[in-house]
This record gives C-alpha cells, structure tokens and sequence, in this order.
C-alpha cells in the first residue's frame, strides 16, 4: 500500500525501537528521567533557546503554549486556515478561554499591514484583547508553504511592538529548515514559544516539543499537568526523539524532492496542480469542479493500492515522507492521473462521509 494520507503514518525506524527499548527511565514527574533531561536539553541547544519540553503531540504543545502566553478572556489573532484554528477542535475557546481572531493569509502568511490592522481591531472596547499572536511554518493548509525567518521575524516583531506574545506552530519546522537551508534556530530566535512534532516527517511514534524561555517553559510544564498531560517513563518517548534527531532530519529533503516529482507529474498529465509552490512534503491538487466523483477516486485508488485522504473542498491533499520512495511517487501521481480521469463527468456515487476526517 503506498499511503499519501499523511507524513504522521511513518513507523518508528529499527534504530528508533532498540532505543526506546534500551532507554534509561525515570519519573519525569520527579525531572528523574535521565533521557528526557538529556533529550530537552539537546532540542533546548538545537533551537538556541533556554529550555525544551515533552508533550504528547503537536496540538497539546499549541494548548500549553497559548495558555502559558494569553490570559483567559483576551483573542489570539491566527491565519484563517492556520492548524489552530481550524484543525485542533477549538481548544482556544473551550479549554483556553481564548477568542480566536482570524486573519486571511497568502499561501498561508499573514501580510504585515493585515496584522497591524487585526492589532488596531482588536483594541476596541467592543474587542478581548488581544494577546498573542500564532504563526504556522510550515503552513499546512497552504500546502507546506515556507515562511523565511526574515519574514517571521518582521510579524513577530510587529507584535511585539505592540505588546503582543507570539507562538510558532513549527509542526514541520524542520521541513521549513531543510527547504531554505536555514538553521532550525533562526525560525525560532524572533518568537517566544515554538511547537515542533516528532511523529510527522520525523517518523517517531509519538510526541512533540514545547520551547522557549525557561521562565515560559515552566509555565508551559504547570499548563500541561493541569491538561492531564503529565507523564512518567517518559524516556521511551524521548528515546526515539534523539534518534530522530540524529537520522530524520537531513531526509526530509528526499520527500520535498518527492513531492515536488509528483506535483509535476500530475501537472503534465493535466491536473491543476502548481509544482513551482512544492516547498516541502504537501500536495494539494485542484480537483475539476463540476461533475467529479470524488467518492470513486478515493474508494478506486485504495482498490489500486494508494491510500488517499478523501479530497475536502475540492482539493486532494498528497503528502509524501520516509516510507514513500521515488518510484512510489511516480506510480501513485500515474494512477491518480488515470483515476482523476475516470471520475471526471461521472456523478457522485455516494457521499463520502469519510470526508469529514480528512487531515486538513
Ligand atoms: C501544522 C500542524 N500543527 C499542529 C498539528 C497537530 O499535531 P498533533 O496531531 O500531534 O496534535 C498538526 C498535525 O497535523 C499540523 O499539521
């Protein structure tokens, strides 16, 4: 099965395994977890920041940050499309106590005076105030879209200037990394708390890391005990998490390579698809609008051997990573072709409910 759904179905590697079995555990409550110690204080020095903590996935790292940065009642301003916003089940409003203030982005980034003006909204007496911003890179509905951490830098900075916080969702900041041959700690410097995972191209199991300054950081530790995210033996996660960072990381760009591969393909065989906007691992493919079955090219493309995520609002989303290789690429991107055309003038079959779950 060649399986585009998302770069978060890689397994762990064997490396990773061996290393989780033979890890040195402790009570992290008790900060007696030799690997988790040893596994923050590395990400703390990879990234150039104080400090670097566990959690147990991307969105958890997004809830702790904002909760340490915003006080309940007041708005964080988000991309429109921004993961936070509208992929992590409203947390902000039900867990946080936080109104999100959406901003419409291109290709995913807020422009600088689309900011300066949701800040200028957001001081009426009619407004919560605003307290934080939240950045995306890279920018998942946008199609893995790269902010440079000059431009990062340029928002951060102007939220600053005006008395805001700001927090990078940086699930996949080490695809933006790798894309611009940058240094992961220069998307990092201009902001005040980051989120990265573990369990997307980076193949670990599970997991996600919070970071920032230690003062911050410690907040974000009360934030995650309140949230039941507290853990124990939490070596066997961090384990894997320092293998990842040893071996995932320079990869990544055998999966942009990928991506880009397929983009191409399937724009020369006539499908709306702009292989030029390729910056890392996500594909999104206009689907014609009109009659399409979308409901047969997912359910003809798993009987082929490719699983796709259910196309959502016209778009089908490919995402490429470890256990995807080059010639899986090509033969996916030819069958897809093959089948957009055979769901192309047919009615839909049957409402795909599945739909509903698609990861974007
Ligand atoms: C941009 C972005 N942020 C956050 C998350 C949430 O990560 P998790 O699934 O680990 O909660 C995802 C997951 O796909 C994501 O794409």
């Amino acid at each position: 099965m060649i399986d585009l759904r998302s770069d978060t179905i890689t397994t762990p590697t064997p490396e990773m395994i061996e290393a989780m079995s033979r890890a040195e555990l402790g009570d992290d409550f008790f900060r007696d977890d030799p690997t988790v110690l040893d596994f923050e204080a590395q990400v703390a020095d990879l990234l150039g920041v104080e400090s670097a903590m566990l959690v147990i996935s991307g969105t958890m790292g997004n809830i702790v940050s904002a909760m340490a940065l915003a006080p309940r009642g007041t708005s964080i301003i988000v991309e429109a499309t921004a993961h936070i916003h509208i992929n992590e089940s409203g947390w902000p409003s039900t867990i946080a106590g936080l109104t999100p203030r959406p901003v419409q982005g291109i290709g995913g980034m807020i422009s600088a005076t689309a900011l300066t003006d949701a800040i200028a909204a957001g001081q009426s007496r009619l407004s919560a105030p605003t307290s934080l911003l939240c950045l995306e890179n890279t920018h998942n509905a946008a199609g893995g879209r790269v902010m440079s951490p000059e431009d990062l830098a340029v928002l951060a900075g102007i939220a600053h200037d005006n008395g805001l916080n700001v927090h990078l969702d940086g699930a996949r900041i080490f695809n933006a990394a790798i894309s611009l041959g940058r240094s992961v700690s220069d998307f990092v410097q201009p902001v005040d708390t980051t989120t990265f995972c573990l369990c997307k191209g980076l193949s670990c199991p599970l997991g996600a890391v919070v970071a920032g300054s230690s003062e911050i950081i410690e907040k974000t530790r009360r934030w995650r005990q309140i949230i039941g995210g507290g853990m124990r033996q939490a070596g066997v996660i961090a384990a894997a998490g320092r293998v990842a960072l040893r071996t995932m990381v320079a990869r990544l760009e055998e999966d942009h390579q990928n991506a880009k591969l397929l983009a191409t393909r399937l724009r020369d065989a006539g499908l709306d698809v702009d292989p030029s906007a390729i910056e890392t691992n996500i594909v999104f493919v206009n689907l014609p609008s009109g009659n399409f079955d979308t409901a047969y090219l997912h359910s003809e493309m798993l009987e082929n051997g490719v699983r796709i995520s259910p196309p959502k609002a016209g778009r089908l989303r490919l995402v490429t990573h470890r256990e995807i290789t080059q010639s899986e690429a090509l033969m996916a991107s030819d069958l897809i072709a093959k089948t957009c055309e055979a769901a192309r003038g047919r009615q839909l079959s049957s409402v795909n409910n599945a739909g509903m779950d698609a990861i974007y």
